[in-house]
């Protein structure tokens, strides 16, 4: 007989309040936070716990709380007028649901969350597994880059059009856990789970970890093959998570840099890697790194539906569209020649969505087997997330992917192709965005039906 989850109860509170983001003299800057925090505390469970989250609205606004990654039953996935009311100023709304997948997850608003996220709502939460692999520690870095102004203040243009119809809403200021960072202090042989987590609006984040040793253990939060990140370098789009095995061989007294590389022009030093001067050990202990499966239901990929989506729209998008041969797609036709209403910019099979998108533009036969096939006719890249699912990233241009990762959110390059596949075993109305939270506000967002 199984036993009755244990109930895990939390409350979070979503109100203005300050953090200190950069160090003085700068002044402490005006956010929201959960709890007065920035980033959100973080949310611990363990596997097949019961989560039961109080959510009170501190802000002045509407707001709800999306668990990001999470497969979880439709009415908890906090999506306005979808799953639920927005939470009025001053109303409470509790959400629970079972944590049936261990692994690196998020919460953040999903009201106006180009705004709200941007302005610091966002959180940590971590299912750990009932077996967790053996490491000396198991560190959380939440990734956000903000854009300040002299005095440390958030800049008042969220909206921009610079922002909706190019790369999103990119700042000047990169924090992990809500500081700059500056040193990340390791002793020698120590082996650290590192949990990366990107909650920017539209950062991308290319982490060259240089002489350390990172093995990349988990993608959203799902266990994959471990394997050292291609040359040393892990990408995160938007939302997205990695859990990192890293080992740190260096001696007693070196310094070592964490790079990011995802915009050419603009690499820069994310942090200094600091070794003690105490050893832990001479190597890297030979402990096993690889996760236990979550229970995923594996894709049929010889029965599976096919489905046609194509992302089109953004600044020079009709350039793109006609070198692809798709003069016909939505955004020359209704888009930037017929002027949209509502500021839509970024279709979704054409459509640019607005305001409350509740009709689904595609229906997936629940239980069944699904390949999507997704086009970037754009000159932008695109994390692109599916509530409610975890997905198989199963070909890239045409060409089966290595590891197969199952990912809830993944990055599309422009001009390319991207197949994934799922069973649609969830039943309900999810969200399906670029977390791009810009590209999400022009239009580039639909509902995709589970029945
Ligand atoms: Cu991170 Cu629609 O969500
Ligand atoms: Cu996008």
């Amino acid at each position: 007989m199984r036993a009755e989850p244990q109930i895990r109860s939390f409350s979070l509170r979503p109100a203005p309040g300050q953090a200190r983001l950069v160090p003085e003299p700068y002044p402490a800057t005006p956010v929201w936070g959960f709890n007065g925090q920035v980033p959100g505390p973080e949310l611990r469970v363990r596997q097949g716990d019961r989560l039961r989250i109080v959510v009170t609205n501190g802000l002045d606004e509407e707001t709800t709380v999306h668990w990001h990654g999470l497969r979880l039953p439709n009415a908890m996935d906090g999506v306005p007028h979808l799953t639920q009311k927005p939470i009025a100023p001053g109303e409470t709304f509790t959400y629970e649901f079972d944590a049936i997948d261990a692994g690196t997850f998020w919460y953040h608003p999903h009201q106006r969350s180009f705004e709200q996220v941007g302005r610091g709502l966002a959180g940590p939460l971590i299912i750990d597994e009932t077996n967790p692999p053996r490491v000396d520690r198991d560190v959380t870095w939440l990734l956000d880059d903000w854009r300040l102004t002299q005095d440390a203040a958030i800049a008042d243009d969220f909206g921009a059009s610079m922002d909706m119809s190019h790369a999103g809403r990119l700042g000047n200021t990169v924090t992990i856990n809500g500081r700059v960072p500056d040193v990340f202090v390791v002793r020698q042989g120590e082996r650290i789970r590192l949990r990366l987590i990107n909650a920017a609006n539209a950062r991308i984040f290319a982490l060259d970890f240089g002489d350390l040793s990172a093995r990349i253990i988990a993608l959203d939060g799902q266990p994959i093959t471990p394997h050292a990140a291609p040359d040393g370098v892990v990408v995160l789009g938007p939302a997205m998570r990695a859990d990192i095995m890293l080992d740190c061989p260096a001696d007693p007294g070196t310094t070592l840099q964490i790079v990011d590389r995802a915009y050419r022009d603009n690499e820069f030093n994310l942090l200094d890697v600091v070794f003690d001067d105490t050893p832990l050990r001479a190597a890297p202990p030979e402990w096993e790194i690889a996760l236990p499966a979550n229970p995923l239901v594996e894709p049929d990929l010889n029965a599976a539906r096919r489905h046609e989506i194509l992302f089109t729209g953004g600044m020079m998008g009709a350039m793109v569209e006609r070198q692809m041969g798709l003069s016909q797609s939505g955004s020359m036709m209704g888009g930037m020649m017929g002027g949209v209403v509502g500021g839509g910019m970024w279709f979704v099979n054409g459509v640019a969505a607005e305001g409350h998108m509740l009709d689904p533009f595609l229906t997936l036969e629940r239980d069944a087997s699904h390949v999507l096939h997704m086009t970037n006719a754009t000159a932008f890249d695109h994390p692109i997330h599916l509530h409610g699912h975890s997905f198989r990233v199963i070909s890239r241009d045409g060409v089966r992917t290595e590891f197969r990762e199952w990912q809830d959110t993944v990055l599309i390059a422009p001009r390319e192709q991207v197949e994934i596949a799922l069973v649609a075993d969830n039943p309900g109305d999810w969200m399906f965005h670029c977390h791009i939270l810009e590209h999400q506000a022009a239009g580039m967002m639909g509902v995709i039906r589970v029945a």
